[in-house]
């Protein structure tokens, strides 16, 4: 057999070792040819057939990550996609047809496809390493785990469960899968020779579903288990927008979890989400996260001690996320009584994410109270996240930078403030770089790294790095004010709250905004950011033609600043806005939702034109991780893209016709 994404080894006992190593990448994935190949392998052993096979990965960093994302991308027709789903089908009930005991050792991230393939051996043993991952999130591509995980899952673990982690496309950590039943047993990987050996030479009972889990698969049951599950996906997300969690539950119930008996003009078929534009936008983001994913890989080395000064809001919480992502991290502010509330946050942080007490543990002992900022001397990366002042910035600068290692990096989390104006006070202004944040810093995913016109490229490679470092998804962008994300969100915002000043209820123009897609109306979203800092980011990015919302400086006169003072456009209860009309009457969703979104396309626009960032892709990928911005619509650009240019310029002739001139369309649609 001549293999190039698979090694095939038999051992004295007769075992046969199948290694899994994609040959020219660094990540396993399956392609049609590694399909193939796994299917020849199987046809092989079916022939000769040793005492156990053992399926293993040959990549440090995970089992198998899925399907040869793009390969599907590149796959130009429905009849194509079901090909290659038929395929997979085909090969893996193969595996699952051998007579022999099979077994998947898992380590790293096991996703999608590599799930399926693990559901179709007779066990799975999972390494219970920190990274390790399994989960099928296809449904976040907008598709459904076609390779047989929708009808082997609930088999196994009982359809409640398996349905939740289909759902949600949620990934579970080796000791919830264990529990599950998803798995048999728990290992570490240097164990897994052994423990592979020991489960193929003694086999054990196949793993069997409690009887109420079991009894969740039964005909009766299935209708229940399915309704209650359509109720709760359609509280999340419209069959309109995302299609494919419904998709799910159908082909669960109607179809054996069986994508080869859906038939093809059947809503949950692969043919009807392959042609849904939802799938495509969503495919592309997936793919345009990759491509932050590999930023800063020319960097050379990495950050394992940072400094950070100030320890409020936003540098608390960057001081906690670090030292929960492994590194030693100092933290400095005027008075320890101004640390502590960030460690405390810090701990609640480590209880929920890490649970083990010598984990919290080990998290807290690397976030160091620092009040004399002892560690700027041994940092290799310094972030400056005090007040919004340029003057005592530049101070704080002309202090730590003589103290700072020759090779280290100096960043500052400001979010208005040009570096420009800030590194004057330098020695070597090159070092310095923007790393800013987005609040909640736990929850928030994009950075945006922030290239001054004296920033290197190295630095920003550099920073690319570290945000890599910490998992998030670095965003590089020009400083320019507001930069992308908070450039194109104020205007959204802003429109909002002038609509309020019209008299419409705040209820409705965030219902006007959940219709057209977003996950949270721009009302409820001004209340959380707080709106003290609204009316800040609003003065800076003031436009000819643009008015401060009177309700806005009503309430920050009066010191309601949304949810962290309990009053603001809503009132807060237990960090819940009360909304209270109900219903909205016969308004215009749909034309109050394009006054809403068209200044943030026209401001989405302008950025592409100053290149404040590189592309399009990059504004689209940079709203959606930033903001939330509408994933199933792929975007700002991707937005225009779809109803077309000349219809959204037209929507914002009419606006400016009717509000003025803060919908001016920008010169820059003209090139797009
Ligand atoms: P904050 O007011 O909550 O915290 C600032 C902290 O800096 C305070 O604890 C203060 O005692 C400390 N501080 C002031 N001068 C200091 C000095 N000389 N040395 C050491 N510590 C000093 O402010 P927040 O909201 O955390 O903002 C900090 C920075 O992050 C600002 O530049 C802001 O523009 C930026 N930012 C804020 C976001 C937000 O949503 N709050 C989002 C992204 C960036």
């Amino acid at each position: 057999m001549d293999l190039r994404h698979w090694k095939l080894e038999t051992d004295s006992d007769n075992l046969a070792w199948l290694t899994f190593d994609r040959a020219g990448a660094t990540t396993n994935t399956f392609s049609s040819e590694a399909l193939r190949e796994l299917g020849q392998v199987v046809d092989h052993l079916r022939a000769m057939p040793p005492k156990g096979l053992a399926i293993l990965s040959a990549k440090e960093n995970g089992f198998a990550a899925g399907a040869d994302i793009e390969e599907f991308t590149k796959i130009a027709s429905a009849e194509e996609a079901m090909a290659f789903l038929v395929l997979g089908n085909e090969v893996f009930d193969k595996v699952e047809a051998l007579a022999f005991p099979t077994v998947a050792m898992v380590h790293g991230f096991c996703m999608g496809g590599g799930t399926e393939l693990a559901l179709a051996c007779r066990y799975r043993v999972m390494d219970d390493g920190p990274k390790t991952r399994m989960g099928l999130p296809e449904v976040m591509l907008g598709i459904v785990p076609g390779w047989g995980g929708a009808k082997r899952m609930p088999q196994l673990i009982g359809a409640a469960a398996a349905l939740d982690l289909m759902l949600t496309g949620r990934a579970v950590d080796a000791r919830r899968a264990k529990k599950l039943g998803l798995v048999d047993a728990v290992t570490p990987r240097r164990h897994f020779p052994n423990a592979a050996k020991k489960m193929l030479l003694e086999p054990p009972p196949r793993h069997a579903p409690g009887l109420m889990a079991a009894a969740t698969n039964w005909a009766g049951v299935r209708n229940i288990v399915a309704s209650q599950a359509q109720k709760q996906v359609a509280q999340r997300a419209r069959r309109d927008h995302y299609p494919a969690p419904y998709a799910i539950i159908e082909l669960w119930r109607d179809f054996g979890g069986d994508v080869r008996n859906v038939p093809k003009d059947h809503p949950a078929s692969m043919a009807s989400l392959y042609n849904h534009p939802t799938t495509r936008n969503l495919i592309r983001i997936f793919t345009l996260q990759d491509r932050l994913k590999a930023l800063g890989k020319e960097a050379s080395g990495e950050v394992r001690h940072l400094h950070v000064i100030g320890a409020g809001a936003m540098g608390g919480d960057i001081a906690a996320w670090c030292a929960l992502r492994g590194m030693t991290v100092t933290l400095q502010d005027l008075a320890p009584e101004r640390i502590a509330p960030a460690v405390k946050r810090g701990a609640d942080l480590y209880r929920k994410r890490l649970k083990q007490k010598h984990l919290v543990q080990a998290a807290m002992d690397r976030l160091i109270p620092d009040v004399a900022g002892n560690g700027v001397a041994r940092a290799d990366l310094v972030i400056e996240a005090i007040v919004e002042n340029a003057e005592v910035k530049r101070k704080v600068f002309a202090q730590v930078e003589p103290r700072m290692k020759p090779t280290a990096i100096l960043a500052s989390n400001t979010s208005s403030i040009p570096l420009q104006e800030l590194a004057g006070v330098l020695q070597r202004p090159e070092r310095l770089v923007g790393i800013h944040f987005f609040n909640p810093v736990a929850q928030m995913q994009l950075v945006e790294i922030v290239q001054g016109p004296q920033t290197s490229e190295e630095v920003m490679q550099a920073a690319q790095a570290f945000t890599r470092q910490i998992d998030k998804l670095p965003l590089p962008c020009k400083s320019a004010p507001g930069f992308l994300v908070n450039r194109v969100l104020s205007p959204y915002l802003n429109e909002a709250m002038l609509m309020v000043d019209e008299g419409l209820p705040p209820e409705t123009i965030d219902a006007a905004a959940k219709d057209f897609g977003m996950p949270m109306g721009p009302i409820e979203l001004a209340d959380m950011v707080g709106l003290d800092i609204c009316w800040a980011v609003g003065q800076e990015l003031a436009k000819p033609g643009s008015t401060v919302p009177k309700k806005l400086q009503a309430n920050v006169e009066a010191k309601n600043l949304g949810m962290k003072s309990g009053k603001g456009f809503y009132a807060w209860v237990k960090g819940k806005p009360q909304k209270t009309t109900t219903g909205t009457g016969s308004v215009d969703l749909k034309a109050l939702a394009d006054r809403l979104v068209a200044p943030a396309l026209n401001e989405s626009v302008a950025c592409l034109r100053e290149r404040i960032v590189a592309d399009a892709d990059l504004v689209d990928v940079g709203m959606i991780f930033g903001t939330g911005f509408a994933p199933h619509r792929g975007g700002p650009i991707q937005t225009i893209r779809a109803r077309g240019k000349a219809e959204w310029l037209k929507i914002l002739e009419d606006l400016k016709a009717r509000h003025g001139l803060r919908f001016e369309p920008d010169s820059g649609w003209a090139s797009l």
